[in-house]
């Protein structure tokens, strides 16, 4: 797959099949992302991946906590203090509607929310689960994130789709036992990793903002 192929090919999957990938084809994806730049070289990634019954365990504690929680009342949004957070704060509400509207629910009912809730605290189906960690006297964050893509990118390479999902790593207490994660290293953000089911939410597609208003050009 050619590299433009793979980054317009790459989504959010939020409804992955229970087919497992096998270990080799997860250590593929992993050694060609790791070729992501870093400051330095410094490389400063340690990468946790839970597939078979380590995901499953992780699936059931998160299912469990999901059941367990009180129905959260809808927590009031602080005021936005810059233009750029207000516009950030419309885009993300604006992919909420849509995703929601696509699957024929009310984006104002609190039910509907919470089939959302439901899919997330079943992390999306996901069969494998890459935890992205760093030390916590770390800072470089820009290096993670170069990783983190090349991950997707390079799942897409092999035929494999992807989330990027902050929802993945919830429950820090569960993916630190069931995954031994010491507690020197910060758990960054969780990326899925698998095949796509033809659910209904799996074929939207985020808008991007015109590459006009995005990019000043200088001649
Ligand atoms: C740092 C980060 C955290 C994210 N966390 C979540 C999440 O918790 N739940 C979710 O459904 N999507 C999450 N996403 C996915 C974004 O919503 C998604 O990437 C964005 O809407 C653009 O859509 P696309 O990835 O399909 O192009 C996250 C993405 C990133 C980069």
């Amino acid at each position: 797959m050619d590299v433009l192929e793979a980054i317009y090919a790459r989504h959010a999957v939020r409804d992955f099949a229970p087919t497992s990938v096998p270990k080799e084809t997860v250590i593929k994806i992993l050694t060609a992302a790791t070729r992501a730049p870093s400051g330095g070289n410094g490389q400063p990634w340690e990468l946790f991946v839970a597939s078979g019954a380590t995901m499953e365990a992780i699936r059931k504690g998160y299912v469990e906590r999901a059941q367990g929680a009180p129905p959260r009342p809808p927590s009031p949004r602080p005021e936005s203090t810059s233009a750029a957070q207000a516009a950030i704060r419309e885009r993300m509400t604006a992919i909420r509607i849509e995703r929601m509207r696509l699957l024929g629910l009310d984006p104002d009912d609190p039910e509907a929310g919470k089939m959302f809730l439901q899919m997330g605290a079943r992390l999306w189906g996901t069969p494998v689960l890459v935890v992205v960690c760093m030390d916590q006297t770390l800072s470089a964050n820009m290096d993670l994130g170069m990783l983190v893509q090349s991950i997707c990118l390079a799942a897409q390479g092999h035929g494999l789709e992807s989330l990027i999902a902050a929802g993945l790593v919830t429950h820090l207490d569960i993916l630190r036992k069931e995954l031994e994660i010491p507690e020197n290293l910060n758990i960054v953000i969780g990326i899925g990793l698998g095949y796509a089911t033809d659910h209904l939410i799996n074929t939207y597609r985020s808008p991007r903002r015109p590459i006009e208003e995005v990019v000043r050009y200088k001649d």
